[in-house]
């Protein structure tokens, strides 16, 4: 190996590794190596700037707690996880879409025409659809996993130190025999992804804002097809077409409407000011 140059470091450093003929590691291995020689090489990176980027990757482990988790968002903000969403989003399903940090397993349960928004401040919003497959039949009893922020734009969970219960605005339905799921809410407002650190400062110096869109979270599930994770967005609203996280997607939006008095609504427990429609298809899982 003495005879190694810039020109055959990439084979040389390749090769050490040991890894099994034909693997997905080797791939990912070999294919990051690569990508990451020719980076270097392109940009003629300097000591400074190799540095520069190390230390980079130290603050964001620094900052990183099991509640917050730098290296994600740092993800998130160079369109690393809208990628991976979009390149794992199969056939004629609905788009995927960011996860986000406040997700939580187990949500309480609310039943169909529920109110998630009990007793917060906000006009009432209907949320309705259907949940199909790609063939568009009805899927019965799939499974509505979803939570948001509040009219201010934040998160219960990030509140519990003023006494918010963590559970509030998320909650977990059963679509009907006719896959239709439907409850009311109240319209969250954007809020911004922290950038109070290392991720903060990347997005001031190139002269970004931390805003995220409106939104709505969700996960679907139904038996015998892949879940989806997936946000919806609302047409007209703040950051629309420049999501801090690049999270809306076409598809994903959706139209807030007025109630009107002559509208034929599903029976909810709290009379809605205002109503939106989305559907969620899911393809088969395999
Ligand atoms: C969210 O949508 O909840 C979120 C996504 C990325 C960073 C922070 C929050
Ligand atoms: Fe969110």
């Amino acid at each position: 190996m003495r005879d190694i140059n810039q020109f055959t470091i990439t084979e040389a450093v390749k090769a050490s590794f040991k890894t099994e003929e034909g693997s997905r590691l080797k791939f990912l291995l070999e294919t990051f190596i690569d990508h990451l020689h020719d980076y270097t090489r392109e940009t003629n990176l300097t000591h400074d700037e190799w540095m520069g980027v190390l230390n980079f990757l130290y603050d964001c482990g620094q900052i990183s707690t099991p509640e917050r988790h730098e290296f994600i968002l740092l993800s998130d903000v160079l369109g690393f996880s809208a990628l991976v969403d979009m390149i794992n989003t199969r056939g004629g399903a609905t788009e995927g879409s960011n996860l986000g940090p406040f997700y939580l397993d187990d949500a309480p349960r609310l039943d169909l025409g529920g109110d998630l928004g009990k007793g917060r401040e906000g006009a009432v919003l209907l949320v309705q659809g259907q949940v199909r497959d790609s063939l568009g039949n009805p899927i019965p009893g799939a499974v509505i996993d979803t939570w948001q922020a509040d009219a201010a734009g934040t998160y219960p969970i990030q509140e519990q130190a003023s006494g918010q219960d963590k559970y509030d605005l998320r909650a977990i339905l059963t679509a009907n025999e006719k896959g239709e799921y439907w409850y009311t809410t109240v319209l969250p407002k954007p809020y911004t992804v922290p950038y109070d650190g290392p991720v903060g400062r990347l997005l001031r110096a190139g002269k970004r804002h931390a805003w995220r869109a409106s939104h709505l979270h969700y996960i679907i599930r139904a038996e015998g097809y892949r879940a989806i994770t997936t946000e919806m967005f609302f047409e007209g609203t703040d950051y629309i077409d420049n999501d801090a996280v690049f999270g809306v997607r076409r598809s994903l939006i959706t139209r807030l409407e007025a109630v009107k008095k002559t509208d034929t609504l599903p029976p909810t427990e709290k009379k809605p000011d205002a109503k939106c429609h989305f559907d969620f298809v899911l393809a088969p899982a395999g």
